[in-house]
């Protein structure tokens, strides 16, 4: 290229040369032609990197920003990894993702998702399809129940990062010194709360999440199947909420707080409460994600080495413990201009490498199942075996395209029960009537 510009330019300059122009043009023209040659066969500059934007829950952020950002980035030159810290509450984080997807472009490449977004976030068509990305045996290495909540309609549209399964934490040195074994039921949390509470052992008994968002619908599945009752059967859509094992578990919740074990706020406690409160001593049990437990274990804890964790309890007359089945995962916002860049984050976030150091960090709940049994995850946490097991008959949230909506009645009436303002009986009978004439109005628009 350079020979040939060399080649027009000099038979050019003989042909002006020939017109006798000034000497000053004419050095003026030698110049510019230098100049030329130096910009055409200088390399082309190089393109900026993309950046790749996703948004989670400030308390997620972390982990992500203590290495897997500086090793993605370090590893991919080209990509930045942009994360937008949002509010505490998920249902506000699904809010603005929404917000985004409805208004058009959306502002996020990648989307961070809880395990009950995906049904309305793929209905809604606002995904990329990762069927074709991903093999049936490279699925095969994260758990049964991550893998099917990551799909709709049989196609895939997220890449589990981190499970979750809701657990009952206690203070075991406490229980220890009275003599209590650990609680099999609801009614042993009661007693034993009451029992530590009458010793001045602790203020509180019992925490759990009760404020009027997502983490309440989560806390009180557990509660229903402790109870042996259920919320929405995904296959016939039958509503049991105003079934008298829905009614129960209601009492028992309503009952924690009249009787003092549970503190009358806790109907405003979000999970970040619940931690603060028991990480302070204050309070013998409580529900909440493996994610307290290296928070809880830190050096400057009050409770460090003092707590078990533990599946959620039953009640005296349910069959089995019901732990939430919570999680997250990575999926491809269907307008972003960076698709493949997206998909090579989230290759190298969910490699079993990457993954192991971030389960090690968090102490999050492992999608990938080969890291339960891992000889240097269970040296730092030796109850993940036992999660294994708790993940594995982990409680849904119903799988269904109207969650949000079903989400979001559940959770206004269960309020309005736990804060006096209706009656359990007229906040489940209005809790089920709503649920049935939504799933109806679903039925409807299909057929
Ligand atoms: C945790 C769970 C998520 C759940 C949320 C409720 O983040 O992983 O599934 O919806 O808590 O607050």
């Amino acid at each position: 290229m350079r020979s040939t510009i060399i080649c027009c330019l000099s038979s050019s300059l003989m042909q002006i040369s020939k017109l006798w122009i000034k000497p000053l043009q004419f050095l003026a023209i030698v110049a510019l032609g230098l100049l030329a040659i130096v910009f055409i066969s200088a390399p082309a500059p190089t393109q900026p990197p993309v950046t790749l934007k996703l948004l989670m829950t400030a308390p997620d952020v972390p982990p992500w920003t203590k290495f897997m950002v500086k090793q993605f980035e370090a590893e991919h030159p080209n990509i930045r990894l942009q994360i937008v810290e949002g509010p505490n509450q998920v249902n506000l984080l699904e809010d603005m993702y929404t917000t985004a997807f409805l208004l058009g472009d959306s502002p996020y490449d990648l989307v961070n998702m809880d395990v009950i977004w995906i049904s309305k976030f793929a209905a809604a068509g606002w995904l990329m399809d990762l069927t074709d990305e991903v093999t049936e045996a490279e699925l095969a290495a994260f758990s049964p129940a991550d893998v099917e909540g990551s799909k709709y309609a049989g196609r895939l549209y997220r890449l589990p990062v981190r499970s979750d399964a809701g657990m009952l934490y206690y203070r075991k040195d406490l229980l220890d010194a009275a003599g209590f074994d650990p609680p099999q039921t609801f009614e042993d949390i009661e007693r034993i709360s009451q029992a530590l509470q009458a010793q001045k052992a602790v203020r509180w008994g019992y925490l759990w999440q009760g404020k009027q968002y997502e983490g309440a619908a989560a806390m009180f599945v557990e509660v229903l199947k402790g109870f042996g009752g259920f919320w929405v059967n995904p296959d016939t859509l039958e509503v049991g909420l105003d079934r008298p094992e829905a009614l129960q578990a209601v009492e028992f919740l309503k009952g924690t707080i009249a009787q003092g074990i549970s503190p009358p706020g806790v109907t405003t406690y979000v999970e970040e409460d619940t931690r603060r409160i028991f990480q302070n001593g204050e309070a013998a049990f409580m529900r909440n994600w493996p994610y307290a437990w290296p928070l809880m274990n830190a050096e400057n804890s009050p409770v460090r080495g003092k707590i078990e964790i533990m599946p959620m309890v039953r009640s005296q007359s349910g069959q089995a413990s019901g732990s939430c089945l919570g999680g997250w995962g990575l999926g491809i916002a269907k307008t972003s201009k960076h698709q493949q860049e997206a998909l090579e984050a989230i290759r190298f976030i969910t490699s079993p490498a990457i993954q192991k150091q971030f389960i090690l960090e968090a102490g999050y709940v492992p999608s990938r199942r080969e890291l339960f049994t891992n000889a240097d995850v269970v040296a730092r946490y030796d109850h993940y075996p036992e999660l294994l097991k708790v993940v594995d008959t982990a409680v849904l949230r119903p799988p269904i395209a109207q969650y949000a909506q079903a989400s979001d009645i559940l959770q206004r009436y269960l309020s309005a029960a736990l804060t006096n303002q209706q009656s359990p009986e007229a906040a489940m009978q209005g809790a089920a009537g709503e649920t049935r004439r939504l799933l109806e109005a679903g039925r409807a628009k299909r057929a």
